[in-house]
């Protein structure tokens, strides 16, 4: 049971706070512990694993933007196996009340079923909370948006996960397509207990020495603050059209404020992901200015949830509907 102002609950997932860490940006939940301690967050959210190991991309992985950072990992990771015997008891040591929700993926539907079966079945060995659902990596040759961006094949893999696991389960999903609102409402469709929002965006740099792609891979996905308003733009919709979907946002999340707009425009919960790389004390300094502004203000996270589908700020007035060109 938790309470409290900066309590939330995203669907059946309760959480202390609403700040978690972004998969891919914080291993898995075992690198930040020299930088703050695990328990004050309201969980986090491991890198991707597939049922084996995977080594990933040919270097370089990353680049720098003038907004963000461009990776292209492609899903390296150690294997399901080997996170629930060397990775989980010390994490799960440490995290006291943080949720652990283990994201995971495949290069096909089955892949997906198969190894939610497995999560189900280690569940109290990897001592997870919820299962996050890759289906919107931009850099891999099978899976990822390959299937996040087909919805026949985003259905299969949201309704072979389900069949497999009664732990709550979160799709991410990928904004590389010309509406969200339809994959959000799919993975409700399948059962899918919310939905994770966005995944970074196709991108490229070239090195303009060598003419050539930066990135091994040519292109790969962009994160940080120049998707600030994409992420926003979609939660909005996602919300505004499934307004019982409970929501995880990502996206160029780097001070309170950017998490507030991001609860604002309907989710229950934020993950901070690229701002980590720069200020490894980006999520405890966010939950900091939440719980500053909730004092202030004598408001909870829960009823900042969805503000900006209510009313217009301070004046108490039914808000103007949006104009959508699209
Ligand atoms: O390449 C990567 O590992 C990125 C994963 C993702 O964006 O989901």
């Amino acid at each position: 049971m938790v309470a409290g102002p900066l309590a939330t609950t995203v669907g059946p997932l309760a959480l202390q706070n609403p700040v978690l860490a972004a998969s891919g940006t914080f291993g898995y939940g075992d690198a930040f512990g020299s930088f703050f301690p695990l328990d004050i967050l309201g969980g986090f959210v491991t890198k991707t694993l597939f049922a084996a190991p995977r080594d990933g991309n040919p270097a370089p992985r990353i680049v720098e933007t003038s907004a963000g950072m461009l990776n292209s990992i492609g899903l390296a990771n150690v294997g399901w196996g080997a996170f629930v015997r060397d990775k989980a008891p010390a994490v799960n040591a440490a995290r006291g009340s943080a949720r652990l929700i283990v994201n995971i993926a495949g290069n096909a539907p089955e892949e997906y079923q198969a190894l939610a079966a497995a999560v189900e079945a280690d569940r109290a060995a990897a001592g997870c909370d919820a299962i996050e659902v890759n289906v919107s990596c931009p850099n891999v040759r099978e899976g990822g948006t390959h299937i996040g961006c087909d919805l026949t094949a985003f259905r299969a893999v949201v309704r072979g996960v389900r069949a497999e696991t009664t732990l709550p389960v979160f799709v991410k999903l990928s904004p590389n397509v010309a509406d969200v609102v339809p994959f959000a409402a799919c993975a409700a469709d399948e059962g899918a207990d919310g939905v994770s929002l966005i995944n970074t965006l196709y991108g490229m740099r070239i090195d303009t020495r060598t003419g050539r792609p930066v990135l091994g891979t040519g292109s790969g996905g962009l994160s940080g603050p120049a998707i600030l308003p994409v992420g926003i733009h979609w939660v909005y919709r996602v919300r505004a059209a499934l307004p019982d979907l409970p929501i995880l946002a990502i996206g160029g999340i780097v001070t309170w404020r950017d998490a507030l707009e991001y609860l604002m425009a309907g989710a229950q919960a934020i993950q901070v992901g690229t701002a980590a790389f720069v200020n490894p004390h980006a999520a405890p300094e966010i939950l900091a200015g939440l719980a500053r502004y909730c004092a202030t203000r004598g408001t909870t996270i829960a009823a900042l949830s969805g503000a900006a589908h209510r009313s217009a700020p301070g004046a108490g007035q039914p808000a103007e509907p949006p104009v959508w060109t699209g």
